[in-house]
């Protein structure tokens, strides 16, 4: 390693995906600009969600009134707002078809002059109960191809998630990365604000086999069912003379996956007695992570299946699921075995 103050080589999201890309001599470079314009989006969210705290003092739009928001003139909500400038940004790349976000009831089909091959679903604001307390928060993005040259229907957006062609998340934490993989493994890259690039910082990243963290909203544990309560009594009473697992819980999917798939543990956000179907959507919570878990070497698993070979019949749907390192995840599917 050299001494030297500034690294000169700087691998950014765009070199890399273009060295991807050219492994494939059929690609046309459609996919990086796309992924341009979603890199785009996410640190105009970053930007955003740095100047959340501030914009309540002086307002975001330049008014220097604190009363601003008492005056009829309400900031828009960060969740929305988000999500217009992704809609935006992935339309006007010129690369999308069907759009689906967690935001819109309905799926966005994109006008034919615009019309590309590619379907994305995403979160555009997720872990939304932390914006206002400056807690990690984040945004989730799916990338399918469409099925097919004919019309762009529903079903190109309700297939398995292990046919999706990319999956990744950005994190607004104590700075901003994202995390991306195209099916070759997982790499991680942070936004360099003063280069306003992101730049390749978590080469190739690999989940521990093992982890040492349970992450779940124990809050619903009166309603779980049995293989979920007992995982929980074994991550705190281990009978085979192991610790105890520790337990974090930020609330914000993207910052509870991003640790798990760091440090390795797992992540588990179950059904329960009164959401038999958990809380987590599938197309743009679910799958990505799934996704992303399993390119890092981990497992995400359904209760009934692997996360990713679930077919969905309608674009909001929800599904339990417990995602991480290998091994935990081996555990929590022994667990439903056994109830069979
Ligand atoms: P969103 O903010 O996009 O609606 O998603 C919130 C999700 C997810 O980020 C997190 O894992 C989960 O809600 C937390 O739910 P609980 O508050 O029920 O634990
Ligand atoms: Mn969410
Ligand atoms: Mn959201
Ligand atoms: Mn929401």
């Amino acid at each position: 390693h050299s001494a030297d103050a500034f690294r000169t080589d700087l691998m950014t999201i765009t070199r890399f995906v273009l060295n991807e890309q050219s492994k494939y001599p059929e690609s046309r470079g459609d996919f990086t600009i796309l992924l341009s314009h979603i890199v785009l989006g996410c640190k105009f969210v970053c930007s955003a969600v740095n100047k959340a705290g501030l914009a309540k003092l002086i307002g975001l739009a330049g008014e220097t009134n604190v009363q601003a928001s008492c005056q009829g003139e309400e900031q828009k909500k960060l969740d929305v707002l988000s999500n217009e400038v992704f809609v935006k940004a992935l339309v006007s790349s010129g690369r999308t078809c069907i759009l689906v976000s967690e935001e819109d009831e309905e799926a966005t089909f994109v006008e034919s002059s615009l019309r590309g091959r590619y379907c994305v679903v995403f979160d555009p604001l997720d872990g939304s109960s932390n914006i206002d307390c400056g807690v990690s928060i984040g945004t989730i993005f799916g990338i399918y191809t469409v099925k097919d040259d004919g019309e762009p229907a529903l079903d190109d957006v309700l297939q398995p998630g292990k046919n999706m062609v990319a999956a990744g998340y950005c994190m607004y934490g104590s700075s901003c990365t994202l995390v991306i993989s195209t099916g070759g493994g997982v790499n991680g890259f942070t936004l360099d604000p003063s280069l306003g690039e992101f730049i390749l910082t978590h080469p190739d990243i690999k989940i521990p086999k093992k982890g040492k963290i349970y992450s779940v909203n124990e809050g619903n544990a009166k309603n779980w069912d049995g293989p979920t309560a007992k995982y929980v009594e074994k991550c705190k009473f281990p009978k085979d003379g192991s610790s105890p697992k520790s337990l974090r819980y930020i609330g914000s999917m993207v910052a509870d996956v991003h640790r798990t798939l760091l440090y390795g543990g797992i992540f588990l956000y179950p059904a329960d007695k009164k959401s038999p179907n958990g809380k987590l959507r599938v197309l743009y919570e679910v799958f990505p992570m799934s996704f992303l878990m399993e390119q890092a070497g981990g497992q995400a698993f359904t209760g009934k299946q692997r996360a990713l070979d679930l077919l969905p019949t309608n674009i909001h749907e929800r599904s339990p699921i417990f995602l991480g390192s290998y091994d935990d995840v081996e555990e929590i599917i022994a667990l439903y075995a056994a109830e069979e």
